[in-house]
């Protein structure tokens, strides 16, 4: 179906001023592209790892309950995949699901042996709890609440160890500005700005012969998110104006859980993990009633979206803008101790969560769909491959099940890692040329990026409506119509993919007609319309113009 948005090729950028060159180019240094790169660097001869700041500075940082998987003897993959499936609302796709909950033990203990120190318990076994929509204790941590900084720390101290390889580079303060293609659409490098030294200074290109996108989330497109301020969209926004085939981009999660500041609190917020719910903590309303029990069999642990709906209902009804957390039960030694991150947040932001009721209301935090992947990671475009967050393998459906993004990144970077280097063996994806960027760009500056994030807030947020979804959409165009001039930089950059990613997810929530999972409509409330079970796909054509399909999924058995 052709619809009227239309999206340019590139941002407004310099011509590069130097070229660097390698096998496989990665972005992205969250857990995804971590693993790929360090990976690939096994198999193949030259691989160049590029990220926006600095090596731990994105998403995966931030992850603060766990890693899932089946570790638990009493536990299955099946079990697993199960409850995955039934998260995600029935639009799930069960082979990429059915990769995840097999392979994702072993990538876990794999990670392990690298180094990453999870919790253990008196008997040195991995310690196990629970997260919303997960009927076993199947959750791997690390320092209490601050499992992603492990992860993460053990994975550059990886990196560092084979640095002065010459088979791997990392080039830090190197934001991907557009994918560059060759005269039949395969992808061959990227353009990228470096704030550097030297010859790598500005505006350059990596040429490669196979990129892996692995730049994480979106959250920056709305006002208050978990993400952290790098999660701009940018390789969804690259990949979209490239050309590749994105999938279920309506479907954003809203935590329950992230800590109310106040009315027009913006920017990063900090999240209470849904593992304090996982040890016990309930929610409770102004005066102190548990309405999460009798709303769901799980109740308090009910999936993330059930449990967002009902905090949204509750507000409505109470005339609140948030609603609270009681955790206090659970006493100061055990709080502290395992929870220390999040007890020293709340304590810096003057809330005790040993004393305290903890104000708390669903914010952003991830997004659901991305650049369509199949089961190694490739997208619709030869030479590209996308890989956790950005990516949309089918894994999460309408609605991530807790814990399960750390493991995809994880599994799906093995998987990505794996074809590249059986394919560069078999002599395929050959280094081409690429063509000259041409003149159709957009731009849209700095000073825009608040206005996005409301439009987006306002319009296709939490809960959206034709009515809401068509007002956004018009006022985005208006955004982008005056999207011509501007200072190219990183700030001009980033605000300009936010807008083209805000554009494709607006125009993909007015598409789909129906409740279901992290998609809210207020004008279709009953929740999933068996004919919307299915996935929503949108591609920018050589004009420019957004096409969009639906693609329906085989019925599963969510009993
Ligand atoms: C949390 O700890 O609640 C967040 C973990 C996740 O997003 O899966």
């Amino acid at each position: 179906m052709a619809t009227e948005l239309t999206v340019p090729r590139w941002l407004v950028a310099g011509e590069p001023g130097w070229t660097a060159s390698a096998d496989v180019v990665v972005v992205g240094s969250g857990i995804a592209g971590l693993t790929t790169a360090l990976r690939l660097r096994q198999r193949v001869d030259r691989v160049l790892l590029v990220t926006k700041t600095v090596l731990n500075e994105g998403s995966t940082q931030w992850a603060q309950g766990g890693i899932a998987a089946a570790l638990d003897p009493a536990d299955s993959p099946e079990e697993h995949l199960h409850d995955t499936l039934v998260a995600g609302c029935g639009v799930c796709d069960v082979r990429a699901v059915t990769a995840l909950v097999n392979e994702g033990p072993e990538r876990v203990r794999e990670l392990v042996a690298l180094g990453a120190e999870f919790d253990l318990d008196d008997e040195g076994e991995l310690k196990l709890t629970r997260e919303g929509g997960h009927h076993r204790d199947r959750i791997a941590h690390a320092g209490g609440d601050a499992t992603g900084k492990e992860i993460s720390r053990a994975l550059i101290a990886a990196l560092h160890a084979v640095q002065d390889d010459p088979g791997i580079e990392v080039i830090e303060h190197a934001l991907v500005v557009d994918l560059l293609q060759d005269a039949r659409d395969r992808v061959c490098g990227v353009t990228l700005h470096v704030i550097g030294e030297g010859q790598m200074d500005g505006v350059g290109a990596a040429l490669a012969r196979a990129v892996v996108l692995a730049t994480g989330g979106l959250g920056q497109v709305y006002s208050a998110t978990t993400n952290p301020s790098v999660a701009t969209g940018d390789g969804l926004g690259a990949a979209l104006r490239a050309g590749a085939v994105l999938a279920d981009v309506e479907f954003v999660q809203f935590h329950p859980t992230v800590l109310w500041l106040g009315e027009g609190s913006s920017g990063q917020q900090p999240l209470i993990s849904e593992a304090v719910r996982g040890e016990g903590a309930f929610l409770v309303d102004r005066d102190g009633v548990r309405f999460m029990q009798g709303r769901h069999p799980l109740a308090d642990l009910a999936p993330r979206d059930v449990v967002s709906r009902a905090i949204v209902d509750r507000m409505h009804q109470t005339g609140d803008n948030h609603v609270f957390l009681d955790a206090r039960h659970l006493g100061r030694e055990f709080l502290e101790a395992r929870f220390p991150s999040i007890v020293a947040r709340c304590r810096e932001l003057g809330f005790d969560p040993v004393t305290d009721l903890l104000p708390v209301a669903p914010a952003q935090h991830y997004a659901s769909g991305g650049v369509r992947t199949d089961l190694v990671g490739r997208t619709s475009l030869d030479g590209l491959y996308a890989c956790g967050e950005v990516s949309c393998t089918g894994v999460h459906g309408a609605n991530r099940l807790a814990s399960n993004s750390l493991l995809e990144g994880l599994v799906f970077a093995h998987r990505i890692a794996d074809d590249i280097s059986a394919r560069l063996a078999e002599g395929q994806l050959p280094q081409v040329d690429p063509v000259r960027p041409t003149a159709d760009t957009a731009l849209l500056d700095a000073s825009a990026r608040v206005q996005v994030q409301a439009t987006m807030t306002t319009g296709s947020g939490a809960v959206r409506s034709a009515d809401s979804l068509a007002a956004a959409a018009a006022a985005l165009v208006e955004l982008a119509a005056a999207a011509t001039s501007g200072e190219p930089g990183p700030l001009s950059w980033e605000t300009t993919n936010l807008l083209h990613v805000g554009q494709v997810l607006t125009l993909a929530a007015a598409l789909r007609e129906e409740t279901r999972g992290g998609h809210v409509r207020s004008d279709f409330p009953e929740q999933v319309d068996p004919s919307w079970r299915g996935h929503t796909q949108l591609v920018r054509g050589v004009d420019g113009a957004v096409t969009t399909t639906f693609v329906p999924v085989p019925e599963q058995d969510l009993a």
